[in-house]
């Protein structure tokens, strides 16, 4: 009798291996290989059920596919306008993020146009009724299936023929087709595998929850990745109720959208101006507060910066940044030091971004500087004024992307000046109610503020 032979496949980035391994050649990570085996996968579970054939470029209907609508115009936004049927969209985020109850919500709505089937295979469906209770939903068409084999799903599904799935999560369900254990990179490529041929012959709408590793990447790894036509991350800081979902890939829209949601007792609200609901706390008369327009996707955010720099009574002083990268205010603390000629040697020096949003790029350079300037001076920032601009390492300011969108946002809640790079100047219509100062040193912007 031949001997079954087993392989190993790594549990990070789904590289097959005939003999174990201790780290992974290919992504580097430590006890990843994991001993499974072999899959022989039937071809007709993988075909699409109609043949496809040659078809002329010019003949390809390019029609906008109908969206349908999810009832909640933040989570349309993200997906490029509604879901475009027969996609699979994987919802990625840490645990207790929100995804269930996103999803919840979302298929509250959904299941008013059509028959929607939610199968919850981390929880039992009265779990599922609590929480709907608290969210209330109360919807006739909404079903609910707790069920882990992948086969009694697609049964289920073709018995009550529903217009909306949704798995949560990915990880839980298994195929009897393979022996490894739920969650392991052969049954989590194996289920999407033939959820999305379902998902492509049925036209059937399928949202995915994913896990997130402690590194940040969906968990059960990048093929599934691949694998979707849509990866949204939810994210956002637990202690903060703000909640933003980023499009990651969309093979049907835009990856620069986001949609912005408020954890509240009821479940998520949406925010439509997530600007005014960031500067909603803002003290206005404290020194080391700075008004930042910043951009998400395409989406402009004003957000406000607070810094803190007070003498230290150690030795090294410390530095901490909370919602920007440690590095990137190293360095503009060392732009402060020599280029603008102010000492924070000796200094403790902590820079915050109010309402627990994450900015990682690099127009918030200039108002992290004024921040940190105006807390170390002990002066107050005009409140009525905004910047943005990114600082090169002899202090010059550069231009950056976009400069009309934010200036038009900050405009539009009340901001009367706005200090942005000087090359930013050119080209750009701003209404009557803002002034625009071009700068191209940042010392200027500290004269123009504390003049
Ligand atoms: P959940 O959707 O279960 O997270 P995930 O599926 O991403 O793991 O959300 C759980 C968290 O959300 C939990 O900490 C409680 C909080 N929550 C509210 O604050 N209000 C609510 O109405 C609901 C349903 C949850
Ligand atoms: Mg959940």
């Amino acid at each position: 009798m031949a001997r079954q032979k087993t392989i190993y496949s790594c549990q990070q980035c789904g590289l097959q291996s005939p003999k174990w391994m201790g780290r992974c050649p290919d992504c580097q990570q430590w006890n990843t290989l994991v001993e499974e085996q072999p899959v022989a996968v039937s071809d007709h579970s993988r075909a699409l059920p109609q043949p496809g054939k040659p078809e002329k470029l010019t003949e390809v209907s390019s029609r906008e596919e109908d969206r349908l609508s999810c009832g909640m115009a933040e989570l349309n936004r993200t997906l490029g306008g509604g879901v475009v049927p027969g996609s699979l969209i994987l919802v990625g985020g840490d645990p207790g993020i929100g995804k269930s109850t996103l999803l919840l919500q979302a298929f509250a709505k959904l299941a008013e146009s059509g028959t929607a089937l939610y199968v919850p295979a981390e929880e039992s469906t009265r779990q599922v009724k609590l929480r709907a209770d608290r969210l209330g939903i109360n919807t006739n068409h909404l079903y609910l299936l707790a069920e882990t084999s992948l086969e009694q799903i697609k049964q289920r599904i073709k018995e009550l023929n529903p217009a909306f799935l949704v798995i949560d999560s990915i990880q839980t369900i298994f195929s009897s087709g393979l022996d490894s254990a739920p969650g392991s990179v052969s049954q989590v490529r194996e289920c999407t595998g033939q959820l999305m041929v379902q998902a492509k012959g049925d036209g059937l709408p399928t949202f995915l929850v994913g896990h997130v590793t402690k590194d940040g990447a969906i968990a059960g790894p990048r093929v599934l990745e691949h694998m979707v036509d849509t990866v949204l991350y939810f994210e956002g800081d637990p202690g903060h109720p703000y909640r933003i979902l980023r499009a990651v890939k969309n093979r049907f829209g835009s990856t620069n959208e986001i949609g912005v949601f408020q954890m509240q007792e009821q479940g998520l609200r949406e925010v439509s101006n997530p600007s005014e609901l960031f500067l909603a706390e803002r003290p206005e008369k404290s020194a080391g507060s700075a008004v930042v327009a910043s951009l998400e996707g395409s989406r402009p955010l004003l957000v406000e910066l607070q810094a803190l720099v007070s003498s230290s009574s150690f030795g090294t002083p410390q530095r901490t940044a909370i919602g920007i990268d440690h590095k990137r205010i190293a360095l503009l603390i060392a732009i402060l030091e020599k280029k603008i000629e102010l000492s924070l040697a000796g200094q403790d020096i902590f820079l915050n971004v109010a309402g627990g949003v994450r900015l990682d790029e690099p127009a918030i350079d200039l108002a992290a500087i004024a921040a940190l300037a105006s807390s170390h001076l002990n002066r107050v920032i005009n409140p009525q004024l905004v910047l943005f601009g990114e600082i090169g390492l002899t202090g010059e300011v550069r231009a950056i992307s976009q400069p009309e969108l934010r200036v038009k946002e900050a405009a539009r809640l009340g901001f009367t000046q706005c200090i942005l790079p000087n090359g930013n100047l050119k080209n750009i219509e701003v209404p009557d109610t803002i002034k625009p100062v071009g700068i191209k040193h940042a010392s200027e912007a500290l004269d123009i503020i504390f003049e």
